[in-house]
């Protein structure tokens, strides 16, 4: 159990700032019951050709398993809703402390927490891009998940690229793809994160391995300009020896015990 001097610590920090951003990762989204990457047991634990070549690389090794895959996959984003750790960085943003979350995670559940300054680097599995004139739309849940499912239903081998033929056109007639970010493809939003990057006091990292770049070099960068780093995480990451606080647990716990603090102490 992480200590009450360590969560007010935490705190002090955060009223000493006005200007805090995010860094997110799957960790913050584990509670909300979708599987993280590395850690034992995580997607690419069971399948590690995914470290290096992402959710493609799996289903083109694994085409026997890619319909159990890529359900698993859809069943626990459709289960999935926001957890206490988004619900509290919502309550930072609204007390004045937060100015934006940086997510790489594609599961849209800092937007529906209620964030209003979110960066997807690695983009958002509800949203389709236009392969012709690069239109993007989000469907909402329901109508995204019909339409997973009759992709499912139409064929013997599910894969992503698969679900292309089930997507609905753009306006413009062109194809439409999911648009979250495959490897080797651009990340999004960049610009937008180092420029939140470069304009905070304060960098809390939430529930990040921190070994994919160009996310994993936000902090660095953050600290560069003097920014103070909080990491939360059950384990030590890439990114803990950078760190000024690091708090060993789980962001779904330690972050409405800080925001409950900075209230305590009239923030
Ligand atoms: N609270 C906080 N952190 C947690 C929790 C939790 N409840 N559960 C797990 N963690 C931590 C793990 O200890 C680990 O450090 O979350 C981290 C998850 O790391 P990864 O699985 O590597 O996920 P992430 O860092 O988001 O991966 C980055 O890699 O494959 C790509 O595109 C993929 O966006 C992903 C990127």
């Amino acid at each position: 159990m992480v200590s009450q001097e360590i969560i007010d610590k935490a705190a002090q920090l955060i009223l000493k700032k006005r200007r805090v951003v995010a860094l997110t990762g799957a960790g913050i989204s584990a509670d909300s019951g979708i599987s993280t990457y590395r850690d034992r047991g995580g997607l690419w634990d069971r399948y590690p050709e995914g470290s290096s070549g992402g959710i493609m690389a799996v289903l083109a090794n694994h085409p026997e398993d890619s319909r159990e895959i890529l359900t698993g996959v859809f069943d626990s984003i459709k289960a999935a809703r926001p957890n206490q750790g988004h619900r509290a960085l919502v309550d930072l943003e609204k007390m004045g402390y937060l100015r934006s979350v940086i997510t790489q995670n594609v599961d849209n559940l800092h937007r529906e927490a209620g964030n209003s300054c979110v960066m997807e680097m690695h983009g958002n599995i509800y949203r389709l891009r236009c392969l012709k004139c690069g239109r993007k739309e989000i469907l909402e849940r329901q109508q995204y998940f019909e339409m997973v499912a009759e992709s499912f239903k139409k064929m013997d081998r599910v894969s992503l690229e698969d679900l292309l033929p089930g997507l609905p056109p753009c306006s413009c007639g062109g194809k439409t793809r999911l648009d979250f970010v495959a490897f080797g493809e651009p990340v999004q939003e960049l610009a937008e994160a180092q420029a939140e990057t470069m304009a905070c006091d304060l960098m809390l990292i939430l529930g990040t391995s921190g070994v994919v770049y160009p996310a994993a070099a936000l902090p660095a960068q953050a600290k560069s300009h003097g920014a103070i780093l909080i990491e939360i995480n059950p384990e030590k990451s890439a990114l803990t020896g950078q760190c000024d606080l690091f708090i060993d647990g789980k962001t779904d716990d330690i972050l409405p015990r800080i925001v409950s603090s900075l209230k305590g102490i009239g923030g």
